[in-house]
């Protein structure tokens, strides 16, 4: 408390609240989801964000240190004779900066470097080598001749094989026939469930049971393991999930259909291309439509307002 009659003091010297230290750090939350969606775009977007409030705020930050000193009149008196000659000459003094200012802005300053320096590499290595280096594959699974028009087979095959078993899938092919002006079609389903990934099965007699033998084509991709099956639709052994012979989601916790394979035909070979995802099918073998989106994870919605909850996702095919 100030007691009556002191001459009040200066104020008293605190750092004043900007907006600055708020648009750095969304900067930066841009420029780190930018690395997921779009690293060209929209990192850019969020680097030049936070160097701009990053600027501006070490520039308020110091801006004591770069303001010229006010000019401040000293109260003066007339001196007596006595003090006149008792007093020294006076002499400039040195300018110097305060100190305090400028520990406040080494701090920020090697707050923010050292910040930057410990962040940015972590940030980097644990992100990044998600969405780099992620290519597109062609899975060579044999001549057409082995697709019989109206069998199923359940195919496995490697899709990269420098990588090995890992690389190892599993998709149920259909071949529907030529439909138009002699354009082929297959439906070739993906066995991985659309709950939680698990690896779903053809609900109906294979290969021994039915009297057929498997077969083998020799690829490029290696091996190509072809099981004959007449599936009355997939299931899936871990939490129920149960799809129709074209996918569609029919019991479970699955979310959607299963995805499928895009493919071509190169000469007279079935070649699998990238995967993607459904939402359902309507219709059957050369006739369906399918509705058709970019692939995503299990569990994720990819239509209706539930598709907003999965923002974003890594790029795999
Ligand atoms: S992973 Fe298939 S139903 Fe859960």
């Amino acid at each position: 408390m100030r007691e009556e009659g002191m001459t009040p003091g200066p104020p008293e010297h605190g750092p004043s609240p900007t907006i600055w230290p708020l648009g750095f750090a969304v900067g930066i939350a841009v420029a780190l989801v930018g690395l997921i969606v779009d690293p060209m775009v929209i990192a850019s977007i969020g680097a030049v964000i936070a160097i701009v409030f990053g600027f501006l705020w070490a520039r308020d930050a110091t801006s004591e240190m770069r303001r010229a000193a006010p000019t401040v009149t000293a109260e003066v008196r007339e001196a007596t004779p006595a003090e006149a000659a008792a007093m020294p000459e006076a002499k400039p003094a040195p300018e110097k900066m305060q100190r305090s200012r400028f520990l406040e802005g080494a701090t920020l300053g090697l707050g923010g470097i050292i910040g930057g320096l410990v962040t940015l590499p972590v940030a980097g290595f644990a992100l990044l080598p998600s969405f780099l280096g992620q290519k597109g594959h062609k899975v060579d699974m044999g001549p057409v001749d082995a697709y019989p028009i109206g069998k199923w087979f359940i195919s496995t095959f490697t899709v990269d094989p420098s990588e090995g078993e890992v690389s190892r899938r599993t998709a149920f092919v259909r071949n529907n026939g030529a439909v138009g002006n002699n354009v082929p079609s297959f439906t070739i389903i993906s066995n991985r469930c659309a709950h939680l990934g698990c690896p779903v099965q053809a609900n109906g007699p294979t290969g021994a049971i039915l009297g057929e033998k498997n077969v083998t084509e020799h690829t490029v991709n290696g091996a190509i393991l072809l099981r004959p099956v007449v599936p009355a639709g997939f299931g899936c052994p871990c939490h129920g999930g149960q799809y129709d012979t074209e996918g569609n989601r029919t019991a479970g916790p699955p979310v959607r259909a299963l995805d499928r394979y895009s493919f071509e035909i190169d000469n007279g070979h079935l070649v699998l291309l990238s995967t993607f995802s459904v939402s359902h099918v309507v219709g059957v073998g050369a006739q369906a439509k399918i509705y058709k989106y970019k692939l995503s994870g299990p569990g994720q919605h990819v239509d209706g307002p539930e598709q907003w909850f999965y923002p974003l996702e890594p790029p795999h095919h």
